[in-house]
Parts: structure tokens; sequence; C-alpha cells
């Protein structure tokens, strides 16, 4: 099973089989393989298992590294190994060492090839293609950054196995979201299927190809691009101010959730989906995404939030609404009173 971009190969491989023969083809002089301590442990035997000689930079895991200090980590680690433009990075991780991985990569002597092998949920789905990378900086996340792709994306089921089941559920707020903008036909499997006990090549190829064709279309978001976005003006500034003031914050895909259903319900005054449509959204995120307590949040510091996101500009919210299940419009101007709304809704639930 394979998809096909217009640069680079996402191939499902669950034992990494093809990767010596595709660093054999390109001849690189060197491959590092960027590692955080969990994916040392659980990923990394999987990709020893068919490549030896490799050099291992190893980071800590969390968004709060995500950052300046672990990029100059990582050149460091990379100048003091003599790593050379025929070098290739490996980033073996979740989306934290995607993001971040590929950046450092993209920079360092002005850009070496990456190759993503994705081992969260929420990678293989979302991060791991359309070019995205960068790092959090103490203004807001992703806010360094620049879009660049990987040389090939390899996909394994097996690394699933090791992921603990919040990080699973994480991944499956992303999964949702690729359907409710543009597949109904994969909404209404979704569901009735137990996510606990079915094919996730098959789901993941299949929200891999949704994502393909709209990066493919825009892949620098100056339109289409947008909808994947749906869900995320609310979520990022949710996640935001979860990562400043929870002891235990939400995960990306947790707040994406919680986005999802503020803006399906002012997808409902605005935009023509029906309250039928909202309601079913709603019961099916409820059922893998318990209610959160954001009752006490900050409002007014998750509208100034929105405001100084870098899709937005500095006096108008946008966000990308649903017209109907599987159909999704972008550049919808909400309001805070819209917002506050949609806010109540959620906490009334
Ligand atoms: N570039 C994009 O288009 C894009 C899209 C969505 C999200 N993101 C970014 O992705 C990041 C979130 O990614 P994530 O959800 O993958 O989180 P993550 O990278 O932080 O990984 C989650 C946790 O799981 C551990 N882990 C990873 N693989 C494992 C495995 N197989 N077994 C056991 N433990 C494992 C990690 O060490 C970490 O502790 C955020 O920074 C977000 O901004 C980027």
């Amino acid at each position: 099973m394979n998809i096909s971009l217009k640069d680079y190969e996402i191939i499902f491989d669950d034992t990494l089989s093809s990767l010596p023969n595709f660093l054999a083809e390109h001849k690189y002089s060197k491959v590092f393989v960027v590692v955080d301590e969990n994916t040392k442990q659980h990923c990394l035997p999987i990709l020893q298992n068919v490549l030896t000689a490799i050099e291992i930079i190893e980071t800590k895991s969390g968004e709060i590294y995500k950052n300046i200090a672990t990029c100059e980590f990582i050149w460091q680690q990379l100048i003091e190994q003599n790593a050379d433009r025929k070098s290739v990075i490996i980033n073996l991780g979740g989306g934290v060492i995607g993001d971040m991985s590929g950046f450092a990569a993209s920079c360092y002597k002005r850009g070496i090839d990456f190759i993503n092998i994705p081992t969260t949920l929420l990678s293989q789905v979302d991060s791991s293609i359309g070019g995205k990378l960068g790092i959090d900086f103490k203004y807001g996340k992703n806010l360094i950054g620049l879009f660049r792709n990987p040389k090939l994306v390899l996909v394994s089921s097996q690394f699933l196995k090791t992921l603990p089941k919040r990080q699973f559920i994480n991944g499956w707020s992303e999964i949702i979201k690729h359907a409710l903008i543009k597949d109904k036909a994969q909404w209404l499997l979704y569901k009735n299927i137990d996510i606990h006990n079915c094919d996730m090549n098959a789901i993941v190829f299949h929200s891999l190809q949704i994502k393909k064709a709209v990066v493919e279309a825009d892949p620098y978001e100056n339109g289409l691009r947008k909808i994947l976005n749906f869900g995320h003006t609310i979520g990022h500034a949710i996640e935001a101010y979860s990562l400043e003031h929870d002891e235990t914050p939400l995960l990306h895909g947790e707040a994406i959730a919680i986005g999802m259903i503020c803006e399906s319900f002012l997808s409902v005054k605005k935009c023509g989906l029906t309250q039928d449509e909202l309601n079913e959204i709603t019961k099916l995120i409820l059922k893998y995404f318990p209610k959160y307590n954001i009752e006490n949040y900050n409002t007014d510091k998750i509208i100034t939030s929105m405001l100084s996101d870098k899709k937005n500009n500095a006096t108008k919210i946008l966000a990308a609404l649903l017209s109907e299940i599987g159909n999704s419009v972008f550049d919808i101007e909400i309001n805070k009173d819209e917002i506050l709304e949609s806010l109540n809704y959620y906490n009334s639930l």
C-alpha cells in the first residue's frame, strides 16, 4: 500500500524493510536518527532490525522541548559527528520530533534530507505529511518554521502497539476531522466501528489520502488547505491556554476535539450544517473524547490568542466551518460573541 505525492512517497511497511534500499539508492553519507526517550525504547529496536549503521540523537519528549534549544542540541550533535550535506536524518517519533527535527534538518547546512517514520497515530495521519515544520516560541506554538517535504514517509502499524491509550485516542481527532471536512462515507464508517479493534493501516491510508488531496491542491495554504484547520481556530487557542495553565495540559487532539464541537456549533449558525448533524458530531466526538472541564478558562485570553494566531490578522478571526458532514468552507469570519456562544454550548453538554 503506497500513496504517491508529487515529491515523495508514503509507504505502508510494517517491518520497515524498504528503508535500506531507499538509503542505498540515495547514497547518503551518514544516517542520523532522532528519537526521544520513549521512541528510543519502543521504536528504535524495530528500526534497528533493518538498519544498524546509524548515529542516534536523543532528545527529550514533550511539547515543552519543541524549541530552539533542542534544535541547537541537534545541530551540535550533527556538527560533532561530521554530518555533511549528503547526510540524512530519520525522524523516529511523533509530531514533536517530526516538526522539530524536520525543521532542524531543513536549516542545517542550508538543508539536508529527512525521512519521517511517524510513531504516533496523530503523526501518521497528519503531521508526517504536508511539509509544515517548526518549533514553538515564547509567543506561541509553531511560530518559527517553514514548509519543506520529507524524502520519504514510512508508516508502520507496529508502533501503535506501544502507544499509550490516551495518545492513541488523541490521533483519532484528526482522523475524524478529515472525514468531517471531505468524506461523509468515512464518517458513517467511524460511527459504527470499534476503534480499538479495526484495521488501522486501512484507516490511516484513507485519512492520508484526504490530506494528500488537499495539500497537493494548495501546498502553501493560500486557499483550500485552510479546510484542514477545521476545529483548530478555537482548538489551538484552547490548547495554548491549557499548556500554560493546566497541570496536565490537554493534548493537541483533545483540544481539537473541543474545537470541532465549538466550530460545528458555529457551522449551524453560519454555514448550513443542520442541528441533527451537530448532534451527531457532538455525540461521536464525546464518545471518544469525554467532556473536559474548560469552564474556568479565561475566555478573553483565548480570544486574544486567536487574534494573534498566524492564520488570522490582528482584527479578524477566520475559521473553516462545515456546510454539511463531508463538506467544508474556509475564511468564514467569526466574532467574539459567536465564539463565546460556542464555548457555552460545549460547557452545557
Ligand atoms: N506539521 C503538522 O502538520 C502538524 C499537524 C498536527 C500536529 N502537529 C504537531 O504535532 C505535535 C503533537 O504530536 P504527537 O501527538 O505525535 O505528540 P508527541 O510527538 O509529543 O508524542 C506523544 C508522546 O508519545 C510518545 N511516543 C511516540 N511514539 C511512541 C510509541 N510508538 N510508543 C510509545 N510512546 C510513543 C512520545 O515520546 C511522546 O511522549 C504537536 O507539536 C503539534 O503541533 C503538527
